[in-house]
């Protein structure tokens, strides 16, 4: 995604029409485990329906000051995890994410790299990202068990 945007990519209409037709080939290796919309009258219905929606939700309004956000410290970025303390940390993960990297409707978490992880779990954490399970699941972390889950996970690879 990052490298699509580096490269120029504007998500217009267009883009995302020949996105959900087959996200994978757009963006090979994005970690939206969707196949894709196959009907280009349900791709526009739901093109059309994401502008309604955006010009409705006060966040789209360039006007409004952006949202006071935390900010992850370099020195949590910088510390290097124990991957065996997070294997075993990693039983209550396992539970929903498969350590093969396989994704049905629950995400890949393996092979991740490391400062991509601890921002994720951080932003569950501090509620950026809202999503209650992982919200509960991040509570009780500390910033060495984050890193510890980090390594682990980040050393598996996809089967
Ligand atoms: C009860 C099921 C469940 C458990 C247990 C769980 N997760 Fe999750 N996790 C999810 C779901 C569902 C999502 C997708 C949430 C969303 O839409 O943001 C997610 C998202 C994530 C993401 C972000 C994925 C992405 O593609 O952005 C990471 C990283 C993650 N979990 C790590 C962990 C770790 C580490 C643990 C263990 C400490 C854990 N999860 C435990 C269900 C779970």
């Amino acid at each position: 995604m990052r490298a699509k945007g580096d490269a120029g990519l504007v998500w217009d209409e267009t883009a995302l029409d020949t996105y959900l037709a087959k996200p994978q080939e757009m963006v090979p290796g994005t970690r939206m485990s969707f196949r894709g919309m196959e009907d280009a009258a349900d791709r526009a219905d739901l093109i059309a329906y994401l502008k309604q929606a955006a010009a409705l939700d006060p966040a789209s309004d360039p006007s409004a000051a952006a949202a006071p956000r935390a900010e992850i410290g370099a020195a949590v970025l910088a510390i290097e995890g124990d991957p065996a303390y997070g294997e075993y940390l990693a039983s209550e993960c396992v539970t929903c994410h498969q350590p093969s990297g396989r994704a049905d409707g629950i995400p890949s978490i393996v092979g991740w790299p490391k400062d991509a992880f601890v921002r994720a779990l951080f932003e569950y954490k501090t509620n950026v990202r809202s999503h209650q399970v992982m919200r509960m699941v991040t509570s009780n972390l500390g910033n060495e068990e984050v890193a510890a889950l980090a390594a682990y996970f980040g050393q598996l690879s996809p089967q």
